[in-house]
């Protein structure tokens, strides 16, 4: 058996950073070797397993050097993740990111650094492999039906609206389809925006209660019958599955993959 892939995680005082910190701890493929965070106070981070601790630190370049990982994985905030990156990829540490709100300049910056390193890069909007699951699907089921609405249920502190997710299926559903859906239009909205937002035909709802964490359902509907295609999360851990895989794959990569589908044999 070769040896565990070494793990740094970026951003591993966070929500999702510790659930990976977590993961990399359960997955005998996997060790995890260092941690960084802004908001790190101490020079360790003890392992949820209580097998010891690992180094934690601000100084990101101090931890690589000390850890010499093969991955990064990042959960923080855009900036701060492409601060990371310049500095990694220059270490010849491949990179798995999970932060959200890159702009397309910056994943041409990602792709030109993975590259000019030798390193493989991958980035996905959404690691929960259900959700991936539920994009391909609804790629399927998009070149036979006319009509679609997309239903996101999220937790009440989201900033957003619609999500991310949401808005990512209906642009692959309606690419598939190669035209608009047909978006019913009612002759009088009694309330305004009772029947959501369009994004090329495709209506979409959003949904925002206590006690929800991450759903969405994609339901098409033509003569006599509906297809829902709905997926739930019900904790962050939904996301380590894909982060995981991505960890194990991205060795044998280089330059940026973005989104799992390739990884999962999808496309
Ligand atoms: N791709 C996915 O599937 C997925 C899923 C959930 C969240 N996210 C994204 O992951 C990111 C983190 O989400 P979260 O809920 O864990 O947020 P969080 O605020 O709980 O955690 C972010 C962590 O990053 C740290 N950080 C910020 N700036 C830093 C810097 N310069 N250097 C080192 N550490 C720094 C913070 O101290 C914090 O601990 C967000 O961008 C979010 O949109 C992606």
């Amino acid at each position: 058996m070769s040896a565990p892939i070494k793990v740094v995680v970026h951003g591993a005082l966070g929500k999702v950073g510790r659930e990976v910190v977590s993961a990399a701890c359960q997955d005998p493929g996997l060790e995890p070797v260092g941690a960084v965070d802004a908001r790190a106070s101490a020079d360790a981070l003890p392992l949820p397993v209580g097998t010891g601790s690992i180094p934690l630190s601000r100084d990101l370049e101090a931890i690589l050097k000390k850890t010499s990982p093969g991955v990064i994985v990042d959960f923080t905030v855009a900036e701060a993740s492409l601060e990371m990156i310049r500095v990694a990829a220059k270490h010849k540490v491949n990179l798995v990111i999970g932060t959200t709100g890159f702009s397309p300049q910056n994943l041409e910056e990602i792709d030109r650094l993975a590259r000019e390193n030798g390193v493989g890069a991958v980035l996905a909007s959404n690691f929960a492999l259900g959700a991936v699951m539920m994009i391909h699907l609804a790629r399927i089921a998009a070149r036979y039906f006319d009509n679609v609405e997309i239903i996101e249920l999220h937790h009440d502190q989201k900033l957003d609206a619609p999500s991310g997710t949401a808005v990512s299926t209906a642009r692959a559903i309606a690419e598939v389809r190669g035209r608009a859906f047909v978006y019913p239009r009612v002759q009088k909205e009694t309330v305004a925006g009772a029947r959501g937002a369009e994004m090329q035909g495709v209506a979409l709802h959003s949904v925002r209660l206590p006690g929800l964490m991450a759903h969405q359902e994609v339901v098409f509907g033509t003569s006599g019958q509906t297809l829902t295609i709905r997926h739930d999360t019900i904790n962050r851990e939904c996301y380590m599955p894909g982060v995981v895989t991505a960890v194990k794959k991205v060795v044998e990569l280089k330059g940026l993959t973005v989104g799992l589908d390739r990884l999962l044999g999808l496309e």
